[in-house]
């Protein structure tokens, strides 16, 4: 049957009417009619295949349709970038009722080949990505939207796993031009060495360093960081450095002040913000990555971070010194109640919120709402051809609370 695309939803499916009911369509395109096959019937709203599907057409992505990773690839790069800041205006009115006059701006990266680290998952012989929300192997052989240096690696991996069983996974990772493999499961260890150390800078297996270095580097704004294992670091270098420089730009240069970095990961957030604060406290639950932190403060000669290791709601109540800002970067379930309401006791004079997921951000706002209100927000494309986006969102405290 033929439907008409007439709006998009946060998963960046196209939304049809059939007789009233909503008709979610992966991979249309706003105002195209297009032919679809209705698959999934609920009460409230049905999910149709379109016909073909895109894998069936021309595509810089073989897989594209079948794999489930990306979701946009078959708009123009310019209408993603216009789907994400529609997106983002839509959800700010829909679930915090903040009314955005115009679109938000959005800081535009590289669409393809960008990602600096990839999760593969392995069974026998076969390599790839798990399926949405399920554990279903999709086994693959490229992926243009990886950084070529790890997507070469691909079929050195399906090599090995052709003549080599019991791996299960492949973590890669490549920071200037250096690259990581962290590989999992149940293989010899002495034919891992042998087989992969000419192909990588670092080596891990099950979590140990096997070969090679322990941590790759790159700079950020002069600064050096380490990054070790699996630790955290932004996946795309262009988008992580927009979204560092946006969080700079609106931390007045005043040496004075005193900032709290929620969520510091390895901190690099932390360092950056070092240089104009008298001082920044990182709080993390990873220990790694707090480890990782402390040693690219002691790297940089940065003596005026504290590191803690832990979880948000637990090191709050231990912070007592009068706060200007505090940055937060959640994962995408955003903040947790306790943090929530720690703010609100806390009440420093600004907010960084720097979310992977305008719905949450969303939530969160309206949550804080009664003492803090939106200044301004910008939009960072972090994660090109997926439905995915970074947002930075500066808030500030009410001259008086409301209710
Ligand atoms: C989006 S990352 C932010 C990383 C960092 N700001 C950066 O730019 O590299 C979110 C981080 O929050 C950490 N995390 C998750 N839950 C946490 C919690 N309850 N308390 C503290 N950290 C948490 C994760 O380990 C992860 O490193």
């Amino acid at each position: 049957m033929k439907v008409k695309i007439e709006a998009y939803d946060h998963l960046g499916r196209g939304i049809a009417k059939i007789d009233g009911k909503v008709v979610f369509v992966p991979y249309t395109k706003k105002g195209e009619t297009v032919e679809i096959e209705i698959v999934e019937q609920k009460k409230n709203y049905a999910v149709g295949k379109l016909l073909p599907l895109p894998s069936d057409t021309p595509s810089f992505c073989p897989y594209y349709g079948k794999c489930g990773g990306c979701q946009l690839q078959h708009l123009s790069y310019e209408e993603q970038l216009e789907y994400k800041q529609e997106l983002v205006k839509n959800q700010l009115e829909r679930y915090a009722s903040i009314k955005l006059e115009e679109l938000p701006p959005i800081m535009a990266t590289k669409p393809k080949a960008y990602r600096n680290k990839v999760t593969l998952h392995i069974e026998g012989n076969q390599l790839g990505f798990y399926q949405n929300k399920t554990h279903r192997l999709f086994p693959i052989t490229t992926c243009p939207i990886l950084d070529p240096a790890i997507e070469k690696l691909i079929p050195v991996i399906k090599t090995f796993i052709e003549t080599n069983r019991g791996l299960n996974q492949a973590v890669m990772r490549v920071l200037d031009r250096k690259i990581m493999l962290c590989l999992k499961g149940k293989a010899d260890e002495a034919v891992i060495i042998n087989y992969f150390s000419t192909y990588v800078d670092s080596l891990y297996y099950n979590n140990r360093l096997i070969a090679g270095v322990r941590s790759l580097e790159t700079t950020i704004f002069g600064k050096r960081f380490m990054v070790a294992g699996d630790a955290f670091f932004q996946v795309n270098d262009l988008g992580m450095r927009k979204i560092y420089q946006q969080v700079i730009d609106w931390i007045p240069k005043e040496q004075e002040q005193v900032i709290l970095d929620l969520y510091c990961g390895t901190g690099t957030m932390t360092l950056l913000l070092a240089e104009v604060a008298k001082q920044v406290i990182g709080v993390e639950i990873n220990e790694q990555a707090i480890m990782s932190a402390r040693e690219n403060a002691h790297i940089n000669k940065v003596d005026n971070v504290i590191f803690y290791a832990g979880s948000t709601a637990a090191i709050l109540p231990l912070i007592t010194t009068p706060l200007d800002f505090v940055v937060v970067d959640p994962p995408r379930a955003g903040l947790d109640e306790v943090t929530r309401s720690q703010l609100l006791e806390l009440l420093p004079k600004k907010i960084i919120y720097v979310s992977c997921n305008p719905l949450t951000l969303a939530r969160d706002l309206q949550m804080l709402a009664e003492q803090y209100q939106l200044e301004d927000i910008k939009l960072v494309d972090e994660f090109p051809e997926t439905y995915h986006v970074e947002c930075c969102a500066l808030l500030s405290l009410r001259k008086t609370k409301i209710s």
